[in-house]
């Protein structure tokens, strides 16, 4: 048993949907959030970027005494888990390797659809980690940057949505996937209109859910798992402005978020 708290991290907001899960799972552990919504995007910038705020952003956490990280950004397990993992002696998770494996598991035709940031696609992290389980998968990833504001804005069963989603997937049609990986952390909150586009052949694969499932298991293995029975205390961290955080988190996971408090990453 070990009561310190777990660190998630995101670039921002949408983590959120990544803690979600690790809520549900995991209820008794204790939680502290970090989302660098100063630097948000990740998803644009160039991967030496990416790993320097991300670097930066485990410096605080690390502060924080806890057990464990989850990163709940793709574009930050894409582009810097190995570093991560190299410069801090604590497990860290990333939602790319859970999502992957997932996605192997559920296609039954080996073609697989990844969407994500620029950033994740580009990177290549999910077609290289689901051909390593799959080496005969098709893997036709598409960046979506348009579902991020989309999402923030609140507009995920709008005819926005639809008319965007329409665009983005209709080569992933054409290839006629079986499974598609919401490889952003905003993406599951557009499940109904993905799957309206897609249509119910399609399984969609969620990393949030993969990735607090794999967190639970890795806590287990390791001896890690908080076991107390009330609920878990969960502190919020931001290096932007708290408010619009909170408003537009609350939004996004439909629950009321507690006190957030604004941080210096970049020191
Ligand atoms: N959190 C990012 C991701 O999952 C999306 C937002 C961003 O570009 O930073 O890739």
């Amino acid at each position: 048993m070990d009561n310190r708290p777990i660190g998630v991290f995101d670039s921002g907001i949408g983590g959120l949907t990544v803690l979600k899960e690790i809520i549900e799972q995991l209820p008794g552990e204790d939680i502290v959030y970090l989302g660098d919504t100063a630097r948000i995007p990740y998803g644009t910038r160039s991967k030496e970027t990416v790993i320097k705020y991300v670097l930066e952003s485990f410096e605080f956490l690390m502060s924080k005494n806890i057990k464990a990280i989850v990163i709940a950004c793709n574009t930050a397990s894409s582009l810097a888990l190995k570093e991560a993992r190299e410069r801090f002696d604590i497990p860290i998770l990333g939602v790319v390797e859970p999502g992957a494996k997932a996605a192997v598991g559920s296609t039954k035709n080996n073609t697989i659809g990844v969407i994500g940031t620029e950033g994740t696609i580009n990177s290549g992290s999910y077609d290289k980690t689901i051909r390593e389980l799959l080496p005969t998968a098709e893997i036709i990833g598409i960046p979506c940057p348009l579902f991020v504001p989309i999402v923030e804005e609140g507009w995920e069963n709008t005819d926005v949505a639809y008319i965007t989603a329409q665009k983005y997937l209709l080569e992933l049609k054409e290839h006629n996937i079986d499974t598609l990986v919401l490889g952003c952390t905003h993406y599951p909150v557009l499940r109904y209109t993905i799957g309206k586009v897609l249509g119910d052949k399609v399984t969609l694969v969620n990393p949030a859910y993969e990735t607090a499932k794999l967190t639970k298991n890795t806590l287990k293995e390791l001896n890690l798992l908080n076991e107390k029975l009330d609920e878990g205390i969960y502190k919020y961290f931001v290096s932007d402005d708290p408010e619009k955080f909170k408003r537009i988190g609350g939004n996004l996971i439909r629950k009321q978020i507690g006190t957030v408090e604004k941080v210096e990453l970049d020191i």
